[in-house]
């Protein structure tokens, strides 16, 4: 049994925020966002809306194009770390809006947690336990973004990507995976306050210990040494190596960060999909976000070799190596 991808979908807010609403924020320049980072603007989630109401948009759109009802889903699975509650788990209220009767839950591990989730989804199906599972990278971080912190506050952006995974005889679908991390440096990438060691309080509010706190050097030190070695791992598995790619579909973090995977991978820039400049890093949402767009743009077709490849907070890191299946018509 393979698991294919047999739906996709996406949603970002409706409002952009550019480089040039920055400047007017914190002491940045288009210049600096653009040549560091490769991020011209990107979507901010509105007052009202929350991870719940993205992830039921993108997951509308992915049962559509599956023609799948919610009732077909055998399980949902989000990924996030800004879901609308500490718990519930904000699967739970997908479930309930789509009107599925499926067991749903939230799994985090930032922005490597779609990864994490496709190869949870690939375990139920290909085991035979399950035969559509929906599987949802969404972030608000602007929520929990410092405003004022100009190393972090130009990077992120709001959104979610879904795809189903169902059951199929076809030759296809996730062929390869690996996943990691390393636990030994939490401090690198978090949210120091908010949890159960840091209970939110007025002082660790005042001091910004609520928001996203990130050593940005170190954080890319690591990116750019994982981010092949993870992409080659998971071609391994599928007997395949990165010349055999039709379209690398990396997480959107830094375009540097991307280029210099690509470099290692030794892609040349037609098969490398990036689309950072207009959302940012949208973590958990990136990958399936990018793979939507490359769909919808005809860069992927069925027999199209994809890799994709995160890294993220944890430190953690995944990728997959996806054959397409799906007609894109
Ligand atoms: N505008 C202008 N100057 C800035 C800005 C800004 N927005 N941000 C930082 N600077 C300054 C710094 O203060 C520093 O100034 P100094 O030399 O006077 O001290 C200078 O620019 C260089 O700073 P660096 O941090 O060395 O800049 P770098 O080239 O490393 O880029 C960046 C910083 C973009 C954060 C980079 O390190 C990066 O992308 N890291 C990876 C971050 C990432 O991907 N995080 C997400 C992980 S995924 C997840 O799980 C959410």
């Amino acid at each position: 049994m393979y698991s294919a991808i047999t739906g996709w979908g996406m949603s970002v807010p409706s409002r952009i925020l550019t480089n040039a609403d920055l400047e007017r924020i914190v002491d940045t320049s288009d210049e600096w966002i653009v040549s560091r980072t490769g991020i011209r603007e990107r979507h901010i989630a509105a007052p009202d809306e929350s991870a719940s109401t993205l992830a039921i948009r993108a997951a509308r759109q992915a049962l559509e194009r599956a023609d799948l009802m919610p009732t077909d889903l055998d399980m949902i699975i989000v990924a996030t770390v800004t879901g609308d509650y500490t718990f519930p788990a904000t699967a739970c209220l997908v479930q309930d809006a789509l009107g599925a009767s499926c067991p749903a839950f939230d799994i985090q591990a930032a922005c490597t947690g779609w990864i994490y989730g496709m190869v949870m989804a690939h375990q139920f199906v290909t085991s035979g336990t399950a035969q559509n599972v929906l599987v949802i990278g969404v972030e608000v971080l602007s929520k929990i973004t410092d405003m004022s912190d100009r190393a972090t506050c130009v990077l992120f952006g709001d959104g979610a990507g879904a795809a189903i995974v169902s059951a199929s005889e076809t030759l296809g679908g996730i062929l390869g995976w690996t996943l990691g991390a390393d636990g030994a440096r939490p401090e690198q990438l978090y949210r120091p306050a908010g949890g159960s060691r840091n209970p939110l309080t007025r002082e660790n509010i005042a001091t910004h210990d609520a928001y996203i706190n990130m050593m940005g050097s170190e954080v890319f030190k690591f990116a750019t040494r994982t981010m092949g070695t993870a992409m080659e791992e998971a071609l391994a598995k599928a007997n395949l190596t990165a010349h055999d790619i039709d379209l690398f579909i990396p997480h959107q973090a830094n375009l540097r960060i991307i280029e210099a995977a690509s470099k290692r991978l030794e892609l040349p820039p037609e098969k490398v999909f990036v689309n950072i400049e207009k959302y940012g890093n949208t973590s958990a949402a990136a990958i399936p976000i990018a793979l939507c767009e490359a769909v919808e743009q005809g860069r992927v077709k069925p027999g199209s070799k994809l890799g994709c490849v995160a890294f993220g907070a944890g430190l953690t890191w995944g990728a997959l190596a996806l054959q397409w299946t799906a007609p894109v018509d």
